[in-house]
C-alpha cells in the first residue's frame, strides 16, 4: 500500500518534469508545427499519431518510462522528415538514425552501419529490436506491440514503392 503511495508520487513529480518539458524547443520533433494534419496513408499516421484510424494504439515496450507516460510515435524521434537527429529526449540526448528509404537501404548510415533493410529485417527492427545484422538496436529505441495489419501499413511507409 505504501509502496503505491510513493510510486503515485514519484509519477506526478515525472508528469509535472515531463509538462514544463514541453516548453522545451528541443522535445522531439512531435508536437512541432512540421507534422501534417492529414495523411496520404495509414502507415504515414502510424509514423506521425502512432493511432491507426480504426483506433488502435501501437504501444512501446521496454525503453524509456518517459515513453511508457507520454506516448509518442516515431516521428518524436525519427524526425517528421524522417531524418531523424540528436533530440532532447527526454533529459539526455538521443541520436536516431534516418528513417529514409535512401538511409534503410544505405550498408553505412551515419555512422550507424547496417546491412540493407528489407521488409522482414525492418519487422524485426521495429517488434523485436533487432537489426539487419541480428545486433540489438539501442534500448532508446523502444520495441513496438501492434496489429500485423499495421506492422505492414507501417513498413510499406517506410520502405515506399520497394516493398511492393
Ligand atoms: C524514444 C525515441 C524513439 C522512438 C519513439 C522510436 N525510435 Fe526508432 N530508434 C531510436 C534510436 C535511438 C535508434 C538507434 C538505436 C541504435 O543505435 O541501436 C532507433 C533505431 C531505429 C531503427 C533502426 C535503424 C537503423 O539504422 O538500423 C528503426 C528501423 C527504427 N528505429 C524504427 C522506428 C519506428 C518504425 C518507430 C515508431 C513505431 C520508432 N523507431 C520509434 C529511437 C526511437
Amino acid at each position: 500500500m505504501k509502496r503505491n503511495w510513493i510510486r503515485n508520487l514519484v509519477g506526478l513529480a515525472l508528469v509535472a518534469v515531463g509538462l514544463s518539458g514541453c516548453m522545451e524547443p528541443n522535445q522531439g520533433w512531435y508536437g512541432t508545427e512540421n507534422a501534417p494534419r492529414s495523411f496520404s496513408s495509414e502507415g504515414e499516421r502510424l509514423y506521425f499519431t502512432g493511432i491507426s484510424s480504426s483506433g488502435e494504439q501501437i504501444r512501446p515496450v521496454g525503453g524509456h518510462h518517459h515513453m511508457q507516460m507520454h506516448g509518442g510515435s516515431c516521428a518524436t524521434c525519427h524526425g517528421a522528415d524522417k531524418q531523424g537527429g540528436t533530440i532532447m529526449w527526454p533529459r539526455f540526448w538521443v541520436v536516431a538514425p534516418a528513417l529514409t528509404e535512401g538511409a534503410l537501404e544505405k550498408e553505412h548510415n551515419d555512422g550507424h552501419d547496417h546491412a540493407s533493410y528489407d521488409e522482414s529485417s525492418l519487422k524485426n527492427a521495429i517488434v523485436k529490436g533487432i537489426g539487419p545484422d541480428g545486433e540489438p538496436l539501442h534500448e532508446t529505441m523502444p520495441r513496438w506491440r501492434m496489429s500485423e495489419e499495421s506492422l505492414n501499413e507501417l513498413v510499406h511507409y517506410l520502405l515506399g514503392e520497394h516493398s511492393h
